[in-house]
């Protein structure tokens, strides 16, 4: 089972500001919802505090240490490695190949060791945050396939979707 991580990076490092995604981008919500759906995401509390509602048709897991939390339409787990192997389970049930770790900033760093793929965004544009997503290793990460754009009508900026796969090139 391959273990992905999801992330949408500014230029200069920033993926959120104040609990919210510091840009307005349609066209990587697409992208987000298209990579991700059918598939059990995985993400941090904040993460989940900060969307309206579960991501549909996608078994939401969310990681908190506190005991007795209540996420309608979600699944909790204490840690991220039960996070995971529940995630295995509800992917095998839907016959899917990759569990989707989509964030925070703090679920990705305890999941990067064991991630084998990430899918980034790169927006282009520096914007103000408070949450940061540490550029990927280069000698332990290597590029398969990289598409940029042009803002859409929609984007606040142009962006490259950008997928990594671990181990050398
Ligand atoms: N640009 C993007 O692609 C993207 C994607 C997702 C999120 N974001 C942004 O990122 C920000 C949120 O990220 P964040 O790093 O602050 O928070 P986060 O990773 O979403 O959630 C952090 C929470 O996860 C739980 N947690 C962390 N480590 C744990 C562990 N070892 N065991 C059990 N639970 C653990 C804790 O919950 P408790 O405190 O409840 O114990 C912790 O407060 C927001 O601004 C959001 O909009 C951006």
């Amino acid at each position: 089972m391959k273990i992905s991580l999801v992330v949408a990076v500014s230029d200069n490092g920033v993926i959120g500001n104040k609990g919210k995604m510091p840009w307005k981008m349609r066209s990587d919500m697409k992208y987000f919802r298209h990579t991700t759906m059918h598939k059990p995401v995985i993400m941090g509390r904040k993460t989940w505090e900060s969307l309206n509602a579960p991501l549909a048709n996608r078994d939401n897991i969310v990681v908190t240490r506190q005991e007795g939390y209540s996420a309608e339409g979600a699944i909790v787990a204490p840690s991220v490695e039960k996070a995971i192997a529940m995630a295995e389970e509800f992917a095998v049930m839907r016959s899917a190949t990759e569990v989707m770790v989509v964030g925070g900033s703090q679920i990705y760093e305890l999941t990067l060791p064991v991630a084998d793929r990430v899918y980034v965004t790169e927006v282009h544009m520096n914007v103000e945050g408070d949450t940061f997503f540490r550029p990927l290793d280069r000698a332990g990460w290597h590029e398969i396939s990289r598409n940029s754009f042009e803002a859409g009508k929609r984007d606040d900026a142009g962006y490259s979707f950008v997928i990594y796969e671990k181990g050398p090139s």
